[in-house]
């Protein structure tokens, strides 16, 4: 760890590398996890939170680590696509985290976008959430365009799981996670951003520098609509965001 600092009354830890970034946010889902037991803590999927999913695999085979009894709400997924498609988040949480940590079935919420009632199913997600004291934890990342989760520019701070258009950023970076041709869907059903933000902590990781600027704009400029991300300003010392040196290199504040 290089500095740690506080700007506004959110904490910001500036990490020398991936994997110290990794070991981190690993650190903080498990202090939730042991201080916390049965409570409901989100995770999200890309690129970002794969070497924290592989520590907390490790530490669960290891025997240092017991999540059996945590609860874990997926953030967002292509509306109409499952864990049996080919293009999905659900499908790319349980093969890298959900699976190998042996999660078990029934604490695993997985957002209903496959749902007959899609809107219904949306509000009932809410209230499966609400009913075990909602989100003790919500480890975020930060999409290229500032979505958090796919809330993408415009989505107000006070919204709840609903479905969503994806923005062209947001589908491009998705046909990216896929080799191949894997048709991305033009809607999404994503867990609420005000649903994420009343969260008891919320870390946001972030590594490397094509995130810099929007990191910055994040986190140095006013809140805004455009800028999802944003809004974490205002949750004060709930928000610790843990960045490595690269995606920090545009902030002044640190
Ligand atoms: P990434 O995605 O980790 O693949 O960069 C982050 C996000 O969109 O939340």
């Amino acid at each position: 760890m290089l500095q740690e600092d506080d700007v506004g009354s959110y904490s910001i830890r500036v990490v020398e590398s991936y994997d110290e970034m990794s070991q981190a946010a690993a650190d903080i889902v498990q202090q939730t996890v042991e201080a916390a037991p049965g409570a409901a803590i989100t995770v999200p999927t890309g690129q970002t939170p794969l070497g924290m999913y592989e520590e907390l695999v490790r530490r669960v085979k290891a025997g240092t680590l017991d999540l059996n009894k945590t609860h874990i709400f997926l953030l967002d997924e292509y509306l109409g696509q499952g864990r049996d498609d080919e293009a999905s988040l659900t499908r790319w949480l349980y093969e890298s985290f959900l699976t190998p940590a042996g999660i078990p079935a029934e604490h695993i919420h997985e957002v209903p976008s496959t749902a007959a009632d899609p809107e219904g199913a949306a509000a009932a997600f809410e209230v499966e959430l609400a009913d075990l004291g909602g989100l003790e934890l919500a480890v975020v990342g930060l999409g290229p365009n500032g979505h958090v989760a796919f809330n993408e520019p415009g989505s107000p701070p006070d919204s709840r799981t609903r479905i969503v258009e994806l923005a062209p950023e947001s589908r491009q970076q998705s046909s990216a996670y896929w080799e191949g041709e894997a048709a991305i869907p033009e809607r999404a059903m994503t867990m609420g951003l005000g649903t994420i933000l009343s969260a008891k902590r919320i870390v946001l990781i972030v590594s490397g520098d094509s995130k810099a600027e929007i990191l910055r704009r994040s986190l140095e400029e006013e809140p805004t609509l455009d800028v999802p991300a944003s809004w974490l300003q205002n949750v004060g010392d709930r928000l610790e965001v843990i960045v490595d040196r690269e995606a920090a290199s545009g902030l002044t504040g640190v």
